[in-house]
């Protein structure tokens, strides 16, 4: 699969340990930054990872901030995007599976790096069912 990532200074250490997971899986991954721990603003990153889904240029993307919330309101805002904040391999699972969520979201200030890597793990293993879940992604849309 090819994975975009993002994050912006309060999720840098996690994003990059997925960066590296990622690889170490075979994926490729396109890496949006930040590269720095200077503060930054994570809307600029989020943008960056929901274009790239939404494009079809990646499968799939991961983005990472303190609290994961802020990501997942930008991306949402992204037509046709859905991001989903998870702390637990279940959520990942599932919201990947009826929701088709192709874009992740973990706060690095709420899950450690194991949980996190076991939420991603979860989801990229996990395909959209469709059928009646179509539908009703299909009725989210305003
Ligand atoms: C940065 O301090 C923090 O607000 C940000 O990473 C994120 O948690 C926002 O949703």
């Amino acid at each position: 699969m090819k994975v975009a990532v993002g994050s912006d200074h309060a999720g840098l250490s996690l994003k990059n340990l997925i960066a590296a997971h990622l690889l170490s899986r075979g994926h490729d991954v396109v890496d949006v930054g930040t590269h720095e721990a200077m503060s930054c603003n994570y809307p600029d990153f989020a943008k960056q990872v929901a274009y790239l889904v939404r494009d079809g240029e990646t499968d799939r993307g991961v983005l990472v901030c303190g609290t994961g919330q802020g990501m997942a309101m930008t991306a949402n805002k992204v037509l046709g995007v859905r991001a989903a904040v998870v702390s637990d391999p279940f959520s990942a699972r599932m919201t990947m599976a009826h929701n088709d969520a192709r874009v992740l979201c973990l706060g690095e200030r709420v899950v450690g790096q194991g949980v996190a890597i076991a939420c991603l793990d979860a989801w990229l293993e996990t395909q959209f069912e469709g059928g009646r879940h179509q539908t009703r992604v299909e009725m989210m849309e305003g």
